[in-house]
């Protein structure tokens, strides 16, 4: 006889063993996708944009955050700020996703209005007696880290976002991407769950397969290798990069650029992994000839070989160079789709045609980005299949999915699962 139970969640995510990928259902049931916006995009830190999003008084961004929605505006002193993207009269969504301009917040069903502080100012036909303030729209908590926007939904948001902004915050000053400007932006729905999309971006195993125009700007050795299987002549310039690291690390921290690896994961809340990577060729930048996409720098920068800044975190990853940033963040959809979102930045006077050519800028990641859908898609399909059984990550080059998936099944039994 066919047996119909199901497992709870909870024991999927016991028995998840160390240095394996997680059992199927966790990659495809609907109930692990809802568990996972629950703990993980409700009440966890999470990427949400750029402060270059709103970069006026009165502008405004929505997004979807599994099932709820959130509204990030620039208020009339120029403070960015979050609310529940909720009415506080009968609770209609106030804005469809995305970008807008606005005087003040007019809720479409009964025009309720709110100040960008968040005050409500009119509420008609509501009577004399109505007490404005209990009206006042839900702030969400909001962190600008280096002009990176992360924000938790859940009232008690997890403290170590401290420890995030510690580290990142002089990293990330001399770019200043508070005053950048969002050159391009793209939304790819990937065919699988969230959590294969950030495994995907964690390793580098299948560049050298999959990303022909990324490898152009990235080096090899960076991510990782099996060091008894490589070739004299392979051990060689392995040994040769690792010195060259040493040797740029240290002229770059000389030169007021932080550049080792801080990494936190399995223990930690909040998630992330930093360090300055040296680009390959010309060293300047991820575009199809290793340099400057833009001849405005970013920020303060006057020099364009101080390498790829990189940073991941629980729903995104950043690639920060000297004359644009490019920024991804991933919102769960459903148990088999998730929604990518690429911005790339440059300084906010570049102007297109003139100090950027726009193809030049983004065809690295545009093509990157569709080249990882197609692979996180076959991932979703294999873990469909009966066929499936946890497989093992390489320990050489997928230590990092390791920690990812001990992280969230960490996170969720912490939360209650
Ligand atoms: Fe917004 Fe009524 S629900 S004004
Ligand atoms: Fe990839």
């Amino acid at each position: 006889m066919l047996d119909l139970s199901i497992e709870p969640i909870s024991s999927l995510l016991r028995a998840r063993r160390a240095g394996y990928t997680l059992p199927a259902g966790l990659y495809t049931r609907p109930d692990a996708y809802e568990a996972d916006v629950e703990v993980i995009f409700h009440r966890h830190w999470i990427a949400a944009g750029v402060e270059a999003d709103v970069p006026e008084p009165g502008d405004v961004y929505a997004l979807d955050i599994g099932r709820s929605s959130i509204v990030i505006l620039r208020d009339d002193d120029g403070i960015v700020r979050a609310f529940h993207n909720v009415c506080s009269h009968r609770g209609a969504k106030l804005l469809d996703p995305g970008p807008g301009t606005v005087g003040r917040l007019v809720c479409p069903y009964h025009q309720w209005v709110y100040e960008l502080s968040g005050e409500l100012m009119d509420a008609p036909h509501m009577g004399a007696d109505f007490d404005k303030g209990l009206g006042h729209l839900r702030p969400v908590n909001l962190r600008s880290i280096g002009g990176l926007l992360y924000v938790c939904l859940s009232d008690t948001p997890p403290e170590d976002i401290e420890d995030l902004a510690a580290v990142m915050e002089p990293r990330l000053a001399a770019y200043d991407l508070a005053n950048a400007k969002v050159a391009f932006e793209t939304d790819l729905v990937e065919h699988g769950n969230w959590k294969l999309t950030m495994e995907n971006n964690r390793e580098c195993y299948h560049c050298t397969a999959n990303h022909p125009e990324l490898c152009v700007s990235f080096v090899h050795y960076d991510f990782g290798y099996d060091p008894e299987g490589l070739t004299p002549d392979e051990a060689e310039e392995a040994k040769a990069h690792a010195e060259r690291y040493a040797t740029q690390s240290a002229d770059w921290e000389a030169q007021g650029f932080p550049s080792s690896a801080v990494e936190r994961g399995p223990g930690h809340a909040t998630n992330f992994r930093t360090q300055r990577l040296i680009i390959a060729g010309p060293g300047e930048s991820q575009t199809p000839d290793g340099r400057a996409a833009s001849s405005k720098l970013l920020g303060g920068m006057t020099r364009k070989d101080t390498g790829d800044v990189h940073l991941w975190g629980n729903n995104s990853w950043n690639h920060v160079m000297a004359d644009h940033a490019v920024i991804f963040a991933c919102y769960p959809l459903a148990a088999g789709r998730t929604l990518v979102r690429t911005k790339w930045l440059v300084h906010k006077d570049a102007v297109e045609g003139q100090d950027y050519d726009l193809e030049t800028l983004t065809a690295i990641w545009k093509a990157t980005n569709d080249q990882d859908a197609a692979l996180v898609a076959r991932a979703q399909a294999g873990a469909e299949s009966i066929g499936y059984r946890p497989g093992p990550y390489s320990t050489f080059t997928e230590g990092t999915l390791d920690d990812f998936t001990t992280w969230y099944v960490e996170r969720m039994t912490a939360n209650g699962y």
